[in-house]
């Protein structure tokens, strides 16, 4: 039976003018006497008739619901629309290769808060209120004394007292800082450092030397070499600034390295007397060196990337050549019919992002 037909069944019945509205008008016509048992048998009729429709009813809409249940099933295990494969962003490629290179080396990495205290990252850095080098480094103020970080530098005082005075301390940091600058192809207000700090005994400017000459040439290939400049930083003494041979030329000089055969990559030092004060060593008794470099500009270098703001656009279009960086098949060998678990590593594909710039 349908719907309709129950629909037409029921007007037949119960309607205005349907089969129990006769016999109500029947009952009516009758004589008072005859009226009872009428009426009886017409109300047992009637209820014997309205359970009959009421249970067809009910089957009827359990059979549609049924019905439409099973058309509009879904089959959850069917494969989902394919996506573009992400990558990995060059930022994490680069912050990683470092992280392991100092982590084989002996090297933990700590972390530190990005909103930070005036005296974390100036006062107790030797930077007190009044010194010129806060000119350099205006920074977004969140009250006086709270500002967001301007370097990686304040993690060395943080990890230190942490230390309680023991040694060795050795750690790398990485994160963001941030400056009042202008952005433009190589300045942002908000860029990536990681800061490097070594405490102990008897630790000298040579240490310095041949740790950064191990980490650049594992970061840039056996042949590069570094120098170290005479600089000046508040919580260093003495200071250098730290070039590597030019990766794009290999030192002949080129449009890179602005002839130069140099890259700067980053400032260290020996850590300040009052540093180490402040992060409760003895100096007479323990000496360490610091530096600090720019993951932008090594990402830069590295990728072939001329402009800063390439990193932050959130556009996937920036990571496609880096994708193949990623353990997990490209796209199209996945669509070819290699089967799910058919992982391509980079070393094989040979196609990982050192030889593929930024489009
Ligand atoms: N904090 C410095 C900056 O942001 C970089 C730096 C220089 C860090 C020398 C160091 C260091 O640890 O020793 O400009």
């Amino acid at each position: 039976m349908t719907p309709e037909a129950l629909e037409a069944v029921r007007v037949q019945l119960f309607g205005k003018k349907g089969e129990l509205a006769r016999f109500q008008a029947v009952l009516r016509s009758l004589p008072p006497e005859a009226r009872p048992a009428f009426g009886q048998a017409l109300n047992a009729a009637r209820s014997a008739l309205e359970a009959a429709y009421g249970e067809r009813k009910a089957a009827l809409e359990a059979a549609a619901l049924e019905a439409r249940l099973a058309a509009e099933a879904i089959d959850v295990t069917l494969p989902g629309e394919p996506l573009a494969p992400g990558a990995r962003h060059p930022l994490s490629l680069i912050i990683e290769e470092i992280e392991e290179i100092f982590v084989s080396m002996g090297y933990r990495v700590a972390e530190g808060p990005d909103v930070e205290w005036d005296r974390y990252n100036f006062e107790m850095l030797n930077i007190p209120k009044d010194h010129p080098a806060r000119e350099m480094q205006d920074s977004f103020y969140l009250t006086e004394e709270m500002l967001l970080r301007t370097h990686t530098s304040p993690v060395q005082v943080r990890e230190m007292l942490k230390m309680g005075g023991k040694t060795p301390l050795k750690i790398i940091c990485p994160g963001n800082v941030y400056r009042r600058d202008t952005d433009d192809a190589t300045h942002s207000h908000m860029f990536t450092q990681v800061e490097g700090l070594v405490v102990g005994e008897g630790v000298r400017m040579s240490d310095l030397k041949g740790t950064l000459e191990t980490f650049a040439r594992r970061l840039f290939g056996e042949g590069t070499k570094i120098r170290l400049r005479p600089s000046y930083f508040p919580f260093t003494e003495p200071s250098a600034e730290v070039d590597v041979t030019c990766h794009a030329c290999g030192g002949a000089g080129c449009r890179v390295c602005k002839g130069t055969g140099w890259l700067e990559v980053l400032g260290a030092g020996m850590v300040h007397p009052k540093v180490l004060e402040a992060g409760g060593y003895d100096p007479e008794r323990v000496s360490g060196f610091a530096f600090g470099l720019g993951v932008e500009r090594i990402a830069m270098i590295k990728f072939g990337v001329d402009d800063i703001r390439q990193f932050y656009l959130n556009d996937a279009r920036v990571l496609r050549p880096f994708a193949a960086d990623l353990a997990g098949p490209p796209l199209a060998t996945a669509e070819a019919g290699v089967p799910a678990g058919g992982r391509t590593a980079p070393e094989e594909t040979g196609a990982g992002p050192a030889a593929s710039g930024l489009e």
